[in-house]
């Protein structure tokens, strides 16, 4: 008798309980079985590594991935480093990260984004950038090309989400405070490219300040919970002119987002040796877009 053999994901989640989202989005990628852990840690996440890495032969390894979630991108990014300590030679499985929607978001809306203008020596402000998706989105602006500013309520919290993204990508940002919404209207004033990625409910701009800006190109708005991040721009926006600028909404790039997310999961089982992380994931993002 053969046995087909499954394609299992092991949604490890550095939060105490496995996101819902991730495994609906899992099993759309095209998992036979989703196996969901809450509060996995570099501490904690050897033995289920080597479960995964040790069963399996050569030819049915592929069948076999790891996603990467939770709400903390730093504790993510630090679980991805240490599963990776575990593998060696051909013991390995491939591995995706996308703590909070950080880097399919990111990667979606960079990649409209860059379907509209070029990006390369762009001036471009991420506004409350400090969160997962933002800090990943200035960070693929920048390796674009764009000269990026990334603002924070607090300019000490705007500086450690630069140093981290230099850290991390090798990138150069240029933190900024912008308490209020007409500090960030200040900081979009010579700007090309506007991505706003403050939590969701969060206004952090209004029409006033951008509708006659002559420099500004592309606005975009990752927080689909009204109300929005910048006012005048709608949720279902895809690349719609207003006040001569194209618009991107939070769902208009949302519906790239989830797609981008099912093909990544889909991709998990082509290989056994794929990490699917930002810069991945934002290449399979354009090929989409
Ligand atoms: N469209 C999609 O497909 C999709 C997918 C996933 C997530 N999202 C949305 O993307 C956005 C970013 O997600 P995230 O997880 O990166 O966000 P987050 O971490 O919740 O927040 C991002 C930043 O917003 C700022 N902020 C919080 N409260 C604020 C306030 N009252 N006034 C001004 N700024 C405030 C904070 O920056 P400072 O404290 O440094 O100022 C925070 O670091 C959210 O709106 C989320 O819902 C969209």
């Amino acid at each position: 008798m053969v046995i087909a053999v499954k394609k299992l994901l092991f949604q490890l989640d550095t939060d105490s309980r496995p996101a819902s989202f991730d495994t609906v989005l899992a099993y759309d990628g095209g998992a036979d079985h989703v196996i969901g852990h809450g509060g996995v840690s570099a501490d904690n996440v050897g033995p289920l590594v080597e479960g995964v890495i040790f069963t399996r032969p050569p030819k049915d390894k592929k069948n076999t991935a790891i996603f990467i979630g939770g709400s903390d991108l730093p504790a993510g990014q630090t679980l991805l480093e240490a599963v990776k300590q575990v593998f060696f030679a051909d013991f390995r499985v491939s591995v995706m990260l996308d703590s909070n929607g950080s880097n399919t978001t990111a990667a979606a809306g960079v990649a409209k984004i860059a379907l509209c203008t070029g990006l390369k020596g762009k001036t471009a402000v991420v506004l409350a950038g400090t969160g997962p998706v933002g800090q990943r989105a200035a960070a693929l602006l920048a390796r674009e090309g764009a000269e990026v500013t990334l603002t924070s309520r607090v300019f000490a919290r705007a500086e450690r989400a630069c140093e981290a993204m230099k850290e991390r990508f090798g990138v150069e940002l240029k933190p900024l405070e912008a308490f209020d919404n007409e500090a960030r209207g200040k900081a979009i004033e010579n700007a090309q490219i506007v991505f706003a990625t403050g939590a969701a409910g969060v206004p952090l701009l209004e029409e006033r300040h951008w509708r006659n800006l002559a420099t500004l190109e592309v606005l975009a708005d990752a927080n689909a919970t009204p109300p929005l991040g910048i006012e005048g721009v709608k949720m279902m926006d895809r690349g719609e002119r207003r006040h001569g600028k194209i618009c991107w909404g939070a769902i208009g790039f949302g519906t790239l987002k989830l797609a981008l997310h099912r093909a990544c999961i889909a991709r998990l089982f082509d290989r056994n040796d794929q990490i699917l992380d930002a810069e991945e994931i934002y290449a399979i993002a354009r090929e989409m877009a």
